[in-house]
């Protein structure tokens, strides 16, 4: 019985650790740029209409969470290539996992990591649902690797100083702001 009982304890242990992980690897986002928020289901559909995408264009998503706006965007606009950056292991591994359950694994590609320090001069498109902070000081990487005529859309929060192309308002969702380069 007491075997039992340490055997219970230990799997409690290990189920607390876990836990843990989880946690702190999702607070990773939240100290670097921003913390993890996903779009709801309407402004999810009020971005992804909003794209407007073809399907040659190649579409980032900085910080990309659970997966859940390139999954849409490519099944939406049949893209070939979608790539999303996400310093969390835990949304990185989960985002795979839903990548590969809608089988497409072959059209979009998770990266793990800072995106301050990754390249994104193949991006079409930049979808981006950060903080002002941190948009701020992504202007110098956009202006540096970004291609004449790709676009940035952010959600909810302007680029600082930067005069957006258009901004999209529909009643009841987050206002989206297009860039172009
Ligand atoms: C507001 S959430 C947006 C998630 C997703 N794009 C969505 O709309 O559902 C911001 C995401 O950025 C990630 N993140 C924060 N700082 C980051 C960084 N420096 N590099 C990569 N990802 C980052 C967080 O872990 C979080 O998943």
């Amino acid at each position: 019985m007491t075997l039992f009982y340490g055997f219970i304890l230990f799997l409690l242990f290990l189920f607390l650790i876990l836990i843990l992980f989880v946690n702190l690897s999702i607070l990773q986002g939240f100290f670097s740029a921003a913390p993890w928020v996903p779009l709801s289901k309407k402004n999810l559909v009020n971005l992804i209409d909003s794209l407007e995408a073809e399907p040659q264009e190649i579409v980032y998503d900085l910080g990309s969470g659970d997966g859940r706006i390139l999954i849409s965007a490519v099944l939406k606009y049949d893209l070939k290539k979608a790539v999303g950056i996400e310093i969390s292991w835990f949304f990185c591994f989960w985002s795979k996992l839903k990548i590969w359950l809608n089988g497409l694994k072959n059209r979009i590609f998770i990266k793990r990591g800072n995106f301050f320090k990754r390249d994104i001069s193949e991006a079409d498109i930049v979808i981006c649902y950060l903080m002002p902070k941190c948009l701020g000081k992504l202007k110098d990487k956009f202006r540096k690797e970004l291609k004449p005529g790709s676009k940035i859309f952010s959600v909810a929060f302007s680029i600082p100083n930067w005069q957006p192309r258009e901004v999209i308002k529909k009643e009841g969702c987050l206002s989206i702001y297009l860039y172009k380069i």
